[in-house]
């Protein structure tokens, strides 16, 4: 079962002794969630009439580039948009201290990529089985491949009247693997080429994109998985914090509503233990090279 460990910071610039990053290190790698209790992130008076899930318009979340400033997805008049901005700056840039302080092996490899505010209620929430992440997936994404990366995101649950996250969080990565592999297919010759250059993948998608797809979609798609697999809840209280590798742990959001989110990529060479990526796990059960 996927372990929670619990992380006693309370700041997001807070220096931590080197057992904490021992701890939290070999535990994230195992395939645990970092839990933050006491680690909140404050949304200032002027930010709170953000809290409103009409800040996204039609799309699901809004998002944001650190390295250009760019915000999209949102639904804010122009003089609105700087305040949305500096809101989800700051957690973009708390979010990074927190992983540099927490886990300063990632230090050298880590590449911050965006940045997201969630305002919508997700019980309510109507979409396609595929986008349908109230079902136990792990993330893999069709317009954005990976490529040898791992993908590690920071949550923070912004909700102002105290209502927890719920999350199911299901068994470990190579259980999910081993249960799918059989039915899932090698890419064809030439597919990356050709879909990168039609534009559906912003990058080449390699031969572990193409199977971390297949799965996304193997897991959400079979409602005996869903129900029957082992699984448990768990629930980020308002005000707390979480970290957790997402291509690696299964996991589905099932209710709640205004969470902040920071995704990360790392490159597998720069893990601690490069053996326990999902990457290295296909690859042993494939008995090939994925990238
Ligand atoms: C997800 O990554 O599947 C959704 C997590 C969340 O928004 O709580
Ligand atoms: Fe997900």
């Amino acid at each position: 079962m996927t372990k929670i460990i619990n992380i006693p910071i309370a700041d997001w610039n807070q220096t931590c002794p080197s057992a904490i990053h021992e701890h939290a290190l070999y535990e994230l790698e195992e395939g645990g969630v970092l839990f933050l209790p006491q680690l909140g992130f404050t949304i200032g008076e002027d930010e709170a009439p953000f809290l409103s899930p009409k800040i996204a318009g039609k799309s699901k979340n809004v998002s944001f580039d650190i390295s250009t400033r760019k915000l999209r997805g949102s639904s804010v008049s122009e003089a609105e948009i700087r305040p949305l901005q500096s809101m989800m700056h700051r957690f973009a840039i708390y979010s990074n201290d927190l992983l540099f302080n927490l886990l300063p092996h990632y230090k050298a490899g880590i590449i911050q990529s965006r940045t997201s505010f969630r305002p919508a209620q997700i019980a309510e929430r109507l979409t396609s089985w595929r986008k349908d992440d109230t079902r136990l997936h792990v993330d893999s994404f069709p317009s954005s491949p990976v490529q040898d990366k791992r993908i590690l995101r920071v949550f923070s649950n912004v909700n102002p009247k105290g209502l927890s996250r719920r999350w199911r969080l299901g068994e470990s990565f190579e259980r999910v693997a081993s249960r799918y592999l059989p039915s899932l297919s090698s890419p064809v010759r030439g597919i990356s080429q050709f879909l990168q250059l039609c534009g559906i993948t912003r990058s080449r998608r390699s031969a572990y994109d193409h199977f971390m797809l297949q799965l996304h979609d193997r897991m959400k798609a079979d409602m005996n998985y869903q129900l029957n697999s082992g699984q448990m809840n768990y629930e980020f209280p308002a005000g707390s914090t979480w970290i957790t590798y997402t291509d690696q742990v299964p996991h589905a959001a099932m209710a709640g509503q205004f969470c902040l989110e920071q995704t990360f990529y790392l490159p597998v060479a720069s893990m601690q233990d490069p053996s326990l990526s999902p990457l290295r796990v296909l690859e042993r059960l494939t008995g090939r090279k994925l990238t």
